[in-house]
């Protein structure tokens, strides 16, 4: 069975990535430091695949450990690399310790492996887009300068991924996969999202105010040149999201694959601020109390992907809708409240 290096594999995306490995027939290795996730999610995730996956706790950036991890895990076929930190905000304040945590994690990971024939799949966003200047946006749009340090960290590493692959000297292949807005839970409710303190992002803080844990939502601004007003976003189901990523190393799988590759993760639809809250009422059932606030630094006013070339050449769709993403959301919110990690 092709085992798979899962980095940040206890976390949101990660750990719903293990879930969709094991149904595709992959073996997959966790690898997370905890810095942004539980030990919990482990036993959590071997509920829903019926066994426990292998696990190493250990910080990428320290290169000795990175090392040993591929002594003890010689012979992996695949990595997905979604160890990062990843909170914006977070990023402008302490640009060192994003810069070297998700640097240092990349380049000890990729010289790990190097001389190995090893398919990488790399955990990018839409973020490197920024505002684009045309809507739905394609992958051959230019990467706009970048709002933040955390931003800089995912346009900087895809080229190093490239240079890495065009000077000829590695065996690896690469996809890098650009997220959109990944939001919801596994219909199991069993792994979702658990987001330090206060959420920065839309969903789980609407989850977490339903179930009372926080006060009423602010919408971040009404007055943009959108429908509503309210800025516009391309939510994907977060299982959808994971299911790409064993799309992308079929593809690498295939002898007409070679170098690199970039594929757009979204739906393809936008999505308001206020659509979304609509949604959540809709789908839930449950009243939301919020209130029109001031604009938020940094946040573009609207972006959603063309998934064209993910439809054509990567062959995977997404399927879930935004009642679905708003429900399993939910049902994860309802869960943690009565089963706290
Ligand atoms: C969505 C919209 C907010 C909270 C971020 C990262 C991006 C990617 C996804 C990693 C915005 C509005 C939010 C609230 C609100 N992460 N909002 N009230 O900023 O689009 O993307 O997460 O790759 O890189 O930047 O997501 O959920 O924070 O915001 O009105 O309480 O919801 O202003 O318009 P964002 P988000």
């Amino acid at each position: 069975m092709s085992k798979i290096l899962v980095t940040g594999g206890l976390g949101f995306i990660g750990s719903h990535a293990v879930v969709e490995l094991v149904n595709a027939g992959y073996e997959p290795v966790i690898v997370d430091d905890l810095s942004n996730s539980q030990l919990a999610i482990l036993d959590q995730i071997t509920k829903i695949i019926g066994y426990k996956p292998a696990f190493h706790q250990l910080d990428l950036s320290v290169e000795a450990d990175v090392n040993s991890l591929a002594l003890a895990e010689p012979d992996i076929t695949g990595v997905i690399h979604f160890a990062a930190f990843k909170a914006v905000g977070e990023s402008v304040g302490h640009p060192l310790k994003y810069y070297r945590n998700n640097f240092y994690s990349l380049i000890n990971l990729l010289n790990a492996y190097y001389a190995k024939p090893v398919n990488l799949v790399f955990s990018s966003s839409c973020t490197v887009y920024g505002q684009p200047d045309v809507l739905p946006v394609t992958e051959d749009a230019p990467v706009k300068p970048a709002q933040s340090p955390y931003g800089n960290t995912k346009q900087v590493a895809e080229e190093i991924l490239k240079d890495m692959i065009f000077s000829g000297g590695s065996r690896y292949k690469v996809v890098s996969l650009r997220y959109f807005n990944p939001v919801g839970a596994h219909h199991s409710a069993l792994i979702g999202e658990l987001p330090i303190g206060v959420p920065q992002n839309l969903v789980p803080f609407i989850t977490q105010s339903a179930i009372g844990k926080r006060g009423n939502i602010t919408v971040h601004g009404d007055d943009y040149n959108t429908p509503d007003g309210s800025c516009i976003r391309d939510y994907i189901h977060v299982v959808d999201l994971a299911k790409a990523h064993v799309a992308a190393l079929r593809l690498m799988e295939k002898e007409s694959f070679t170098g690199y590759d970039m594929f757009n993760l979204g739906t393809g639809t936008g999505s308001s601020v206020l659509e979304v809250i609509h949604a959540f009422e809709r789908s839930t059932g449950v009243k939301l109390n919020y209130q029109i606030g001031p604009r938020r630094p940094g946040d573009v006013e609207q972006v959603w992907g063309d998934v064209t070339k993910s439809t054509q050449k990567l062959g995977w769709k997404a399927e879930l809708g935004i009642d679905e993403m708003m429900s399993s959301a939910w049902e994860w919110e309802k869960y943690i409240e009565t089963n706290p990690f």
